[in-house]
């Protein structure tokens, strides 16, 4: 799930690939490395660590030259060492590429290429790639005795990725083709930006903004070939083709870490605004109802609707499943929530009038797009909830509700839940007013949705709270993350943002479901973090809570604020403002961002870059 960034022309390419490389680094961070045209030759450099790692060696040791590659790499096969670092090189250095994505069948072809003397460096997947198409270009080249031309590298390029079981973007340099970069894609992204008199390639449009304005999205099994003057673009089975230029829509959002420390705490800060920009216009006061411009479904199709499947990933299938409740409640519509990962190989039945919605930050996670396309290909429209406008699921999408939360940088999601669960908040009311939900109940959820910035507000004011509980407890290795109803999927999320910034082993768990076996881990040394707004069954969880002290776990609850009876039972208390049950997702998450955020600062971890993570899963 790589970054990959390419640029023909004439500028100083390291410069525009090492810029390129900081934008994707979102996608991995293992390892970063270019290779430029420079004197005559591919001279490439490369560093296993973060893209500033290359910045270093490139200060150093830099290559000029006004064509060449990039690669930023989240490693797959092979372990994060300097040698492994893309790129790579194929034959005896005739080839040198950059891959995103998983070559499936890189056992048998290693096996193949080594028989013919291929001697493999890395322990890569890629690497059969590079020496794939070497092969075939020396094939090529004695069998028609030709020299290495342009049209002999787009055809070996496509000779060799007919032979690649699994998805791959590529970026190509031919060493004795110095004015050529030769790119591919099936299953894994790739853009390329139009100049004039350059070109760029990219992952995604992010490299690109700044640059140039239009862009030229790849299909599956798209080849193009670039110089810096011309762009030619084939399908491997439809030939030739001419490219669709679009216009780049996406302008470069706030990236800066302004007064904050982390970009997750700036996030989670942004949290009050960015929910207030997904509700933005998506009001009808006087139908007491969302409006949304994206659908494109005409009110007697959403009428017709009669089943909702959302899909995701991590924390976006967190929101999708506070989707389930919302949408279950307020528009009486059979909802399931999939893991897209399971979802893409499952064959669920789905009636005709089923919707599907992907639900997304990124719009680029491998597994969520798959299983959009799978539900696509059956018919069904598929719509996108995501936050990146222009990325792969927002294009794919019949239609679809963008989040405007701006970037979100920090690997941990934060601002992202928060958004999806607002957009879902509108949906459930929007699909509702067409249903069962009275004009005044309508009302009444939109005046409560446009307190909820200023509620936001004051759940941040925990923060000092937290720091303490953080402080008490940042030396356990175990937490249980208990909640009911609305709270049970921000259970999972709280538990999950612990995992993934701290790597403490966190559960989340409905709370009565836990008295089922992970009340056996309770003891003096497993903090249980209850999620217990006041609600309708607030008893029920109140019996749970004395369940666990009864067993000597501490408690440790996020209550609402004056709950004395809580605060008098619990270890520590974090409170937040007391909303309306549906909502309380918005409120009661934040508490549970901080503690992670705090928990892993004290651990001395890296907040934004938790290890072995990237921001967005591009591949299986
Ligand atoms: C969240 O903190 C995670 N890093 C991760 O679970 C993420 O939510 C998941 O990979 C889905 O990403 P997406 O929303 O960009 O599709
Ligand atoms: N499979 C390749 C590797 O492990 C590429 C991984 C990626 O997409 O970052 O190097």
């Amino acid at each position: 799930m790589c970054g990959i960034v390419g640029y023909i022309g004439f500028r100083n390419a390291s410069d525009f690939l090492l810029d390129g490389l900081h934008r994707l680094e979102y996608r991995g961070y293992d390892s970063a490395g270019i290779a430029v045209f420079h004197k005559g030759e591919v001279a490439v450099r490369k560093r296993a660590g973060r893209v500033c790692e290359l910045d270093r060696l490139i200060e150093t040791d830099g290559v000029e030259g006004t064509v060449g590659i990039g690669h930023t790499r989240w490693a797959t096969h092979g372990e994060t060492t300097d040698v492994n670092s893309h790129p790579h090189v194929g034959g005896n250095g005739e080839v040198v590429l950059v891959h995103n994505g998983v070559v499936e069948n890189h056992n048998s072809l290693r096996t193949q290429l080594q028989t013919l003397g291929y001697v493999f460096r890395t322990t890569t997947d890629t690497e059969v790639i590079a020496h794939l198409i070497a092969h075939h270009l020396e094939k090529r080249i004695e069998t028609d005795g030709e020299i290495c031309t342009h049209e002999a590298c787009v055809e070996v390029v496509e000779t060799a990725m007919r032979k690649i079981e699994g998805t791959y973007g590529v970026a190509v340099l031919f060493r004795d083709c110095p004015d050529l970069i030769v790119a591919a894609r099936a299953g894994s992204p790739l853009v390329v930006g139009i100049g004039r008199g350059e070109y760029f390639v990219a992952s995604d449009a992010g490299p690109l903004v700044g640059y140039t304005e239009e862009v030229v999205y790849l299909a599956d099994h798209e080849i193009v070939a670039l110089t810096s003057e011309s762009i030619d673009l084939l399908h491997r089975d439809a030939g030739k083709k001419s490219p669709s230029i679009q216009v780049l829509d996406q302008v470069a959002g706030d990236t800066s870490l302004g007064d904050f420390e982390h970009y997750m705490l700036k996030e989670i800060y942004e949290q009050p605004q960015s929910i207030e920009n997904a509700m933005r216009g998506r009001f009808d006061e006087s139908e007491a109802t969302a409006m949304f411009g994206g659908l494109n479904l005409d009110p007697q199709q959403l009428r017709r609707v009669d089943r909702v499947v959302l899909t995701a990933c991590g924390t976006s299938w967190h929101a999708g499943l506070v989707g389930e409740y919302l949408l279950e409640e307020f528009a009486r519509l059979p909802t399931e929530v999939e893991y897209a990962s399971e979802l893409r190989y499952r064959n669920p039945p789905l009636t005709d009038n089923t919707m599907v919605f992907a639900i997304t930050q990124s719009g680029e996670t491998a597994d969520t797009l798959a299983a959009m396309r799978e539900c696509k290909r059956k018919g069904h429209p598929t719509l996108a909830i995501c936050n990146v406008v222009g990325s792969s699921i927002a294009r794919e999408a019949d239609g679809g509700i963008y989040l405007h939360a701006g970037p979100e940088i920090g690997v941990a999601s934060t601002k992202a839940f928060t958004s999806q669960v607002t957009v879902l908040t509108l949906l459930a009311l929007y699909l509702g007013r067409m249903r069962h939900l009275s004009y005044p109940a309508g009302r009444r959820m939109i005046d409560q949705l446009r307190e909820m910035p200023d509620k936001l507000r004051k759940a941040l004011t925990c923060h000092d709270a937290v720091r303490e509980v953080a402080a008490k407890y940042h030396g356990f290795n175990n937490f249980l993350y208990l909640g009911r109803l609305y709270n049970f999927p921000v259970a999972l999320e709280g538990a999950l943002k612990m995992k993934e910034i701290s790597y403490i082993h966190a559960e989340g768990y409905p709370a009565a479901e836990m008295k089922h076996g992970p009340i056996a881990l309770v003891e003096e040394k497993t903090p249980s973090i209850f999620v217990i707004p006041r609600g309708g069954i607030y008893p029920k969880v109140m019996s749970n809570l004395e369940e666990v002290r009864a067993r000597c776990g501490p408690v440790i609850a996020i209550a609402c604020e004056g709950d004395d009876t809580v605060a008098d039972l619990a270890d520590d208390v974090i409170f937040v403002p007391d909303v309306e049950e549906y909502l309380q997702p918005l409120v009661t998450s934040i508490p549970l961002q901080l503690l992670a955020y705090h928990v892993a600062l004290l651990r001395d971890c890296n907040v934004d870059r938790p290890r072995n993570l990237a921001k967005s899963v591009t591949v299986e």
